[in-house]
């Protein structure tokens, strides 16, 4: 399937909203599960992001959603079609996540030097070792304010260290989600 990027209608009218520092505020209670979302583009070769904007979408089809910032580097390549894979690591994974999240100075191909990556059976680079990775087509692609809304048709799951804790961001700061 290809993607679609459906702009905002524009007779839709935004309503006020709050200050987006209260927000951000209030978004620290919300703990996130961490993925970390990886791609290649075709021009710019392969580039990714660690994200908690990802969820479970539906089993029929398989598919999960995930936001991406407009202006990040593999926006342009999910735009594109680009396949890729969503991984989810476990906690002695958090470095990458670090890298992926911007937290170090590695930008693009550079990410990857962090942690061990593979090339999946989608072509998407797939993160060795994670708790479960998903590699995606784009299904559908929209655009809106500030981020693309993308929904991912899983062609294939590796399950991988289910033993592992899943790594969490909340209360900004990676955290374990399990208490065991
Ligand atoms: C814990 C955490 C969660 C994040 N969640 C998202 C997200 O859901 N979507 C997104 O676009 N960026 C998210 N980011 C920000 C990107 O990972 C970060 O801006 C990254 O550097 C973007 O890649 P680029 O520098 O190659 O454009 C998150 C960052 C962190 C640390």
């Amino acid at each position: 399937m290809s993607a679609i990027v459906a702009a905002a209608p524009r007779d839709v009218q935004m309503p006020r909203t709050v200050d987006p520092r209260g927000f951000k505020q209030g978004m620290r209670a919300l703990a996130g599960a961490v993925a970390i979302l990886a791609t290649e583009d075709p021009d710019h070769g392969c580039c990714g992001l660690t994200a908690t904007a990802v969820c479970s979408f539906s089993a029929d089809p398989p598919s999960l959603l995930v936001c991406i910032n407009q202006k990040s580097s593999m926006a342009a390549a999910i735009r594109e079609g680009s396949p890729l894979s969503i991984n989810l690591p476990a906690t002695d994974q958090e470095h990458v996540a670090r890298a992926f999240g911007g937290m170090t100075t590695a930008k693009g191909v550079a990410r990857f030097s962090a942690g061990s990556w593979a090339r999946g059976e989608s072509g998407a680079p797939i993160l060795i070792g994670a708790r479960a990775v998903f590699e995606c087509s784009v299904g559908e692609v929209i655009a809106r304010s500030s981020h693309l809304i993308v929904i991912g048709l899983v062609l294939a799951v590796t399950l991988d260290r289910e033993g592992r804790e899943p790594l969490v961001y909340a209360d900004g700061r990676f955290a374990t989600a399990c208490n065991r």
